[in-house]
């Protein structure tokens, strides 16, 4: 293969985690609920992009949950930064290159579904890639995508959600480059193609982990309505906020979660 991270900090692949966690958007108080052991920037690791979205921190955090390593990725790379689809998908690579078997995956989202209100959280069954691109663009990588969401973690979560009893919506998750957000006219048209939410993220990484053989989870933050469907102007600091209060109940499904998931 290529010589794609052949400097890597010592400590990100000696920690030994086999699942990792990448926060989206506002997602970043999931991080400040763990015992953190150590962070890694991401400008310190040669062939990573590094995100320029505020918001969005740039490292890995090193985290334990009952005694398991738990790697967490605190921000992402975008398409709409200017970053390719290989470059977005870096980290995804490197995750797999330092022994990572699992990553969830986790994004803001304005939703079109009226049943899943801003505010909640969705689970990902499925994805629209309508992007334009693809992180396997250049190799005849035919890979199946029929179950591109593990089974096997939605209905642990699916299990964790009920005991907690919070709300865990499960559909399809369409994601467009961005940056902008979608005209009304586009919201309708992604209804009628079967999504139930919109973002600018997750589909290319999972396409990258499943040709890497990785298992995935996805769940997005309704933080708002998509454009169109109720009155008011979308803006990037009502995502954040909303992201930011809806995270404590992502908290508490992945506290139940995550110990019967790492110790699988
Ligand atoms: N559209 C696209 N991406 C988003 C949205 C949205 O409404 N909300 C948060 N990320």
């Amino acid at each position: 293969m290529s010589a794609e991270f052949s400097i890597l900090p010592e400590a990100l692949e000696a920690f030994g985690a086999r699942t990792a966690i990448v926060l989206g958007s506002g997602l970043n108080s999931f991080a400040d609920s763990l015992d953190i052991e150590a962070a890694i920037p991401y400008d310190a690791i040669p062939g990573l992009p590094a995100s320029r979205v505020p918001g969005h921190a740039g490292a890995f955090a090193l985290a334990r949950v009952h005694g398991h390593p738990l790697l967490l990725a605190r921000g992402r790379a975008h398409l709409y930064e200017g970053w390719n689809a290989r470059e977005v998908t870096a980290g995804i690579r490197l995750l797999h290159r330092i022994g990572v078997h699992r990553v969830l995956l986790t994004n803001a989202a304005g939703t079109l579904n009226p049943a899943f209100p801003p505010g909640q959280w969705m689970m990902l069954t499925d994805h629209l890639n309508l992007t334009g691109t693809s992180p396997l663009l250049g190799v005849p990588n035919f890979i199946d995508l029929s179950d591109a969401y593990s089974a096997r973690l939605r209905e642990i979560f699916r299990q964790a959600a009920t005991e907690a009893r919070i709300p865990l919506h499960e559909g399809v998750y369409a994601s467009l480059s961005g940056p902008q957000y979608e005209t009304p006219a586009e919201v309708r048209m992604l209804r009628t193609l079967g999504a139930d939410v919109v973002g600018m993220s997750t589909v290319l990484e999972t396409i990258q982990a499943r040709a890497l053989g990785l298992e995935v989870a996805a769940f997005s933050c309704l933080t708002n309505w998509a454009a169109g469907i109720a009155d008011g102007t979308l803006s990037h600091d009502a995502v954040m906020d909303t992201g930011q209060g809806a995270a404590r109940m992502l908290i508490e499904i992945f506290d139940r979660a995550l110990p019967r998931m790492i110790a699988a």
